[in-house]
C-alpha cells in the first residue's frame, strides 16, 4: 500500500528534494508525498513542491489564537490528504500534543547533529563551538519532548582542522540528504519497529 506523505518545512527545503528525488528515481518505492505544509510564507521548499506539482500549503500561525488552534488547522489539512506519515524537514517549530497523539511513531525528523548532543536550534553551530571532533546528524521519531524520539538512523561526519561552522554544517547536510530518505524507505517498506526507545530494523 502506498504510503501518503506529509511534509512540514520552514525554510530552503534541500531535504524535501532529497526525498522528491528518491521517490521519483524509484529509490523510495511505495511512497507518495501527498502535500507539503510550511509556516514560512516564502520558504523555497514551497517552490520545490510546486515544481513538482506537489500541493503547497501555507499555515500562518500569526492568523491563531494559540498553538493547539493552529496544530488543529495543520490536522485538518493532514486529515484532508489521508496522510500516514509526517516528515519534519527543518520545520523549526516543536510539534504540540494535538499533531503527536495524532500520529505516534508516525513523525519522522531530521536533525543536524548526534543526539542526544546538541539538540534545539543552530546544532551544527553548537558542535562545532563546543570542540568536538565528530558530529553528524540524527534520523529520528518525533515524541514530546524536543529532539528526544527514538533514533532511526545516524551518521557520523568528522569535524576537520581546517573546518568553519559552515563547512562543517555543508558536509553533515550531504550526510542528511542520503539518511533522511533511507529513513522513509525502510518506514515506507515496513522495516522500522519501535520498541520502547528502540528502533529496530525488521
Ligand atoms: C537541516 O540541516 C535540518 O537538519 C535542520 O535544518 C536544516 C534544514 O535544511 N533541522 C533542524 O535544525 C531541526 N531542529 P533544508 O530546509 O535545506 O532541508
Amino acid at each position: 500500500m502506498t504510503t501518503k506523505i506529509a511534509v512540514l518545512v520552514s525554510g530552503r527545503g534541500s531535504n524535501l528534494q532529497s526525498v522528491i528525488d528518491n521517490i521519483e528515481s524509484g529509490y523510495i518505492r511505495d511512497a507518495e508525498i501527498k502535500v507539503v505544509i510550511s509556516d514560512v510564507g516564502d520558504a523555497y521548499a514551497l517552490e520545490r513542491a510546486r515544481k513538482h506539482g506537489i500541493p503547497a500549503v501555507f499555515t500562518d500561525p500569526l492568523s491563531f489564537e494559540n498553538k493547539p488552534a493552529f496544530e488543529l488547522e495543520i490536522l485538518k489539512t493532514l486529515k484532508e490528504h489521508n496522510i500516514d506519515l509526517i516528515l519534519l524537514a527543518g520545520y523549526m517549530r516543536i510539534v504540540g500534543k494535538e499533531i503527536i497523539s495524532a500520529y505516534p511513531n508516525r513523525i519522522i525528523n531530521i536533525h543536524p547533529a548526534l543526539l542526544p548532543a546538541f539538540k534545539g536550534l543552530h546544532a551544527q553551530q553548537q558542535a562545532f563551538k563546543y570542540g568536538v571532533k565528530v558530529s553528524g546528524c540524527t534520523v529520528h521519531f518525533v515524541d514530546e519532548g524536543m529532539d528526544t524520539g527514538p533514533i532511526i538512523i545516524q551518521k557520523c561526519v568528522p569535524v576537520l582542522e581546517d573546518d568553519t561552522a559552515d563547512t562543517l554544517a555543508a558536509r553533515i547536510l550531504e550526510q542528511e540528504h542520503k539518511i533522511f530518505p533511507e529513513a522513509v524507505k525502510l518506514f515506507a517498506e515496513g522495516k522500522l519497529k519501535v520498541e520502547g526507545r528502540i528502533v529496530v530494523h525488521t
